[in-house]
């Protein structure tokens, strides 16, 4: 099977839908690839580097089309491109379906089977192919750089020898996969930032994330099945823009993600917001190409209001890497398509029936909604007061201590009915060794979970100290008991020092940029 990459048209578009890495991957899937010339130039991949990874370039469009099975793209087909598009085609894309029927209509007539990328599903299986998540964290992170670089100051707060620099204050509207991303950017560099969401349940993520979570006076969510933000009522966006109001006094820079699927971008951040900011202010609208959040966007720009607002209404993509984790994505999704051996399209499948948006000539949206399981019912949990709190404090206490003393007690009792029998010399030994583990249980037990890494340092140290008793117990008779037990000792402080040092390496590993 045939799988092609054209040129994208869309000036703006600056992604490819495959990189060489992709294309070896494909490959390894049983693909044959063919690109076309210049296909990758504007993220910076050469045509050399597609043909050393083995795709085959080819000059023109209708060579993609006419020839592939499947035709990897990023933006939406033009009508030219539909009528070179042969019967049968497989089309993996961004479509939009639902601010799109009529492109849905010319697909379906060309009986192009076409599968929206923005249509996948939002459950676990999907999520590696899952490209607007994967956009939308790049998104994050560009809008904090591209409004660190219109604000022209610190965004962290510094003392130096010339003075001191008050930190930026960041509002982030909409907590989804941009904003989480966005607050943990802002943060990261010195910013203090707040965010507002309407579903309730991003605030522990929000506050993880380093941001404070910022609520209005009306009890309504707006969290769905999906996981996406339904419309909220008209009395709550009216608590928000109040909200908005006051804190775009306060705040140096806005960067708004809000969205709702399939319906235009919510109007959030009005003129009289733009207006009460100060100069210098910064507002970075990554709903621009679903119209905007701020009403004063225009999508595509950016431009300096009267009152001197920047308001960032186009980001640069970083494609490059953009175009790797959306190739990435479609490379699972084919994975999961049965790769070129076992290729189908399979209706009943969740994730391709939802995003298979044109089917033999059919149009199949909007998708039937996903089956959700049913929750379990919350147990009921009774707010204690404060004495009860401490009350419970203490009882927990008593009783550690209790269990602490009862434990010493039988330790005691045990020692005193042996010393009765033992030699006095093992005895001294046997106590030791007693007292020692029991107080080492006692510390490693109270070690609370953040500080199991350095925990597991002390323990390779005591391991240490365990292998070098053990070789110097270790005599010439290697049969005798006392050489057997060195033996066990040194063997198993040896599997847990190597042990220890391996899985300390994958976490420091995890914290690694
Ligand atoms: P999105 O791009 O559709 O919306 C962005 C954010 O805007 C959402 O958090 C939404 O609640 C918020 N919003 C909508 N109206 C608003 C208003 N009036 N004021 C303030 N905020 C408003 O959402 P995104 O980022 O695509 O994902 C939303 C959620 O979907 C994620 O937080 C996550 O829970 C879930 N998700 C699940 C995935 C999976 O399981 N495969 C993958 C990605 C996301």
């Amino acid at each position: 099977m045939i799988v092609g990459i054209p040129v994208e048209l869309t000036q703006d578009e600056l992604r490819v839908a495959a990189t060489p890495k992709t294309v070896k991957r494909l490959q390894k899937q049983g693909f044959e690839v063919h690109i076309q010339k210049g296909a990758g130039t504007r993220a910076n991949f050469s045509d050399k580097s597609f043909e050393e990874a083995g795709a085959k370039i080819v000059s023109t469009s209708q060579e993609i089309y006419s020839g592939a099975d499947i035709v990897l793209k990023v933006q939406q087909p033009t009508e030219a491109e539909i009528s070179e598009m042969k019967e049968g085609l497989v089309l993996l894309s961004y479509l939009w379906p639902a601010q799109n029927p009529d492109l849905l209509k010319k697909l379906a007539d060309k009986k192009v089977n076409a599968i929206a990328m923005d249509a996948i599903p939002r459950i676990s299986r999907a999520q590696k192919m899952d490209v607007r998540s994967s956009m939308a964290n790049i998104d994050g992170y560009r809008a904090v750089i591209e409004a660190a670089f219109h604000f022209g100051r610190f965004l962290n707060g510094q003392i130096t020898a010339a003075g001191k620099v008050e930190p930026a204050k960041v509002l982030v509207v909409g907590a989804g996969v941009a904003g989480l991303a966005a607050i943990g950017t802002a943060n990261s560099l010195g910013a203090i930032v707040r965010a507002f969401d309407t579903r309730k349940e991003v605030a522990e993520q929000i506050e993880s994330m380093g941001a404070q979570f910022l609520t209005v006076n009306i009890d309504e969510d707006g969290s769905t099945s999906s996981g996406y933000s339904k419309e909220m009522s008209d009395e709550f966006i009216k608590a928000e823009m109040e909200l908005f109001l006051e804190q775009a006094k306060d705040v140096d820079i806005i960067i708004t993600t809000a969205l709702i699927p399939g319906r235009e971008a919510p109007k959030l951040i009005l003129d009289y917001h733009v207006a009460a900011m100060k100069q210098g202010s910064v507002i970075v609208d990554l709903a621009a190409p679903n119209g905007g959040n701020c009403v004063l966007t225009k999508p595509g720009e950016i431009y300096t209001t009267d009152n001197g607002v920047t308001i960032v209404g186009k980001l640069d993509q970083l494609p490059n890497q953009a175009s790797q984790l959306y190739g990435n994505n479609l490379c699972h999704l084919l994975d999961d398509m049965g790769k070129a051996e076992n290729f189908k399209i399979d209706m009943e499948d969740d994730v391709v029936s939802r995003a298979m948006v044109t089917y033999n000539g059919e149009i199949h949206w909007p998708p039937a909604p996903l089956p959700v399981s049913p929750q379990k019912p919350k147990p009921v949990v009774k707010e204690l007061t404060e004495e009860e709190i401490k009350a419970a404090e203490i009882a927990k206490v008593k009783k550690e201590t209790m269990s602490m003393f009862i434990r010493l007690a039988i330790i005691g009792a045990l020692l005193f009915l042996i010393g009765q029998f033992a030699p006095a010399d093992f005895m001294q030994h046997l106590t030791v060794f007693v007292l020692a583990v029991f107080v080492g249980w006692q510390v490693i037990w109270n070690v609370t979970h953040a500080l199991h890494t350095p925990l597991m340092a002390v323990t390779n140290a005591i391991s240490g100290i365990i292998i070098v008793g053990g070789l110097l117990q270790i005599g010439d008779d290697i049969s005798s008991p006392l050489s057997i037990l060195a033996f066990f000792a040194i063997l198993v402080a040896s599997i847990n020092i190597v042990g220890g040092f391996y899985v300390t390496r994958r976490m420091l590993k995890m914290f690694k940029k």
